[in-house]
This record gives structure tokens, sequence and C-alpha cells, in this order.
């Protein structure tokens, strides 16, 4: 596979993890309508491969993604960006079933915090920054900034990032829970891949169950979040995976998942 604006490829020891890499040095990873493209093809087709379990999702060692094209957006009128329904195509990460793990070196601003809260899980390098600077630009976060951003870290510092576009780093990042983990710059990626394959070594079938119970159960009230879960939980017992972890932890034996 070749695309323009991103680095495919297979990892983990069992070759089920997909990496893509965001790869437009030259603008920082600016998110253009090329790069988004590329991506939504990307996943589509790791989507599609049923030996991938896990994906991460990565950029370069300076920059996840500086944020959306401003180039591409300057010169934009209201009804091309009404009339086109703008960026609406980035919800290609959010229908992904499978689980994807953002890893974050250098800047996640803009667009790429968006497209890093996106994602179900986000490990950051120790160098990392996540902003919101579209206030600066005469504008507002349009892809989740100001709606995922306030639910991962709270109203007063989602509003203090988004009013100020002063960008937070890697450990307030932990701090504050848009982060589960911060590593050394250099290890971010193999440290990614690693729970990438814990990951993947279950039922894919079960994996899909379980985020699909966290991220709806997200936007529900928790009584009905519940109600959701207990049904996807009732649901992994018509799944032959189910039978086979319970039988593989009586039997003292490590389970051998089918996806069936
Ligand atoms: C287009 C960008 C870009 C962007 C950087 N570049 N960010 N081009 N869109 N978002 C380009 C620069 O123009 C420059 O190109 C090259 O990348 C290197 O950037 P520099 O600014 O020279 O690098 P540096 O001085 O290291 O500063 C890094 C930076 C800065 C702090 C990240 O580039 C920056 O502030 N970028 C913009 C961040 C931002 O405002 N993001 C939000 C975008 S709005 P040349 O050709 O000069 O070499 C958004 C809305 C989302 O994301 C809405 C979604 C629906």
């Amino acid at each position: 596979s070749s695309y323009d604006n991103i680095l495919v490829e297979i990892a983990g020891e069992k070759n089920n993890v997909g990496v893509i890499r965001l790869n437009r040095p030259k603008s920082l990873n600016a998110l253009c309508n090329a790069l988004f493209n590329d991506l939504s093809q990307a996943l589509k087709s790791f989507e599609a491969d049923n030996s991938i379990g896990a994906i991460v999702l990565t950029g370069s060692d300076k920059a996840f993604a500086a944020g959306a094209d401003i180039k591409e957006m300057q010169n934009k009128e209201y009804a091309d960006v009404l009339g086109g329904s703008f960026l609406s195509h980035w919800d290609c990460i959010t229908q992904c079933t499978k689980p994807i793990i953002a890893a974050v070196n250098g800047f996640a601003l803009g667009g790429g915090c968006e497209v890093a809260m996106m994602c179900d899980i986000i490990y950051a390098g120790d160098k990392a920054k996540f902003g919101q600077p579209e206030i600066l630009l005469g504008t507002i976060p349009g892809a989740g900034g100001t709606q995922r951003l306030a639910r991962a870290v709270g109203k007063s510092k989602a509003m203090e990032m988004c009013l100020t576009g002063v960008p937070i780093n890697a450990q307030e990042a932990l701090q504050f829970g848009l982060v589960s983990k911060v590593v050394p710059a250099d290890q971010l990626v193999d440290e990614t891949v690693k729970t990438a394959s814990l990951i993947a070594a279950n039922s894919k079938l079960i994996t899909a169950l379980c985020k699909e119970a966290i991220n709806k159960g997200f936007e529900l009230p928790l009584k009905e979040g519940c109600h959701l879960e207990k049904r996807l939980f009732h649901a992994t017992f018509g799944t032959l995976d189910r039978k086979e972890g319970m039988d593989a932890f009586v039997e003292k034996r490590k389970a051998s998942f089918k996806d069936k």
C-alpha cells in the first residue's frame, strides 16, 4: 500500500497491530483533505483485515499533528464549509470498530488534539503538547475540542485551554486524565504497540463489544449505559470465545480465541 500523506505498517510479535503514521513533515502533519482521505482508506483496510486486532495512530517526533490545514481553510467562506459539510469525513476515526491508540509525540494542536481524543486510548511522549489554539485564529474547535476535551479534563481546564489557546504539556495531560500514560519520547511507539498487542491477543468480537459499551455509554445517562452494558454482556454468551475464555481459566491454560 502506498499513500502520499501517511505511512502504514504492521507491527507486534504476532503481526496483529496496524500502525498508521501521519507523514506530512513539511507542515507538521497539518490535517489536509488528502491526508484524511489516506487515513480513512488505511483505517478501512485495517478494519477489513481479520489479522489486525488493534491500531496505533502516531505522527513524527516533532508533531502528532499541528491541526487542520490552515492554508486549506484560509480562504473558505461560510457557504463553502456549510455546503460541503467541511471536515465531516473526520468521522472515519470514530466509526472504526477496532481499538485505536494514539501515540502522541510533539504537537497535538487543534484538530491534532481532537483526532487524538477521537482515539480510544492516548499515550504521550514526555515532550508532547496538547492544545486547542483555534481561538487565536479567530475560530473555535470543530471536531470535538470543546466537547471531548471538557469530558476528558473537566470544564475548568477545557475552558482555560480553549479560551487562552495555551497548550498543556504531557505531565499536565496525565494529571488531568487526557492521556493514560507518559513515556520517554523515543520509547513511545514501542510502548504503544505493546499495549496494542495485548489488546489484539483477545477476542476481536468481544473487544469490539467492550469498546462499544464504553464509547456508547460515555454519551448516555448511567442507568441507560448500564442497561446497554448488560445487553452487550449477555451478547458475549452468544460467542464461542466467551466459552473458550472461561473453559481456559478452569482448565488452567491460556485461552485461544477464534473470533467466533
Ligand atoms: C498549515 C501548518 C500548520 C497548520 C504548521 N504549519 N501548522 N500549515 N496548517 N495547522 C506549517 C507552517 O506554516 C510552516 O510551513 C511549517 O508547518 C512549520 O511550522 P512552523 O510554524 O515554522 O514551526 P514552529 O515554529 O516549530 O511552530 C510549530 C507550531 C506552529 C507551534 C506547531 O506551527 C503553529 O502554531 N501551528 C499552528 C497550530 C494551530 O493553530 N493549529 C490549529 C489549526 S485550526 P512553512 O511553509 O512556513 O515552512 C484547527 C481547527 C480544527 O485545527 C477544526 C476541525 C473541524
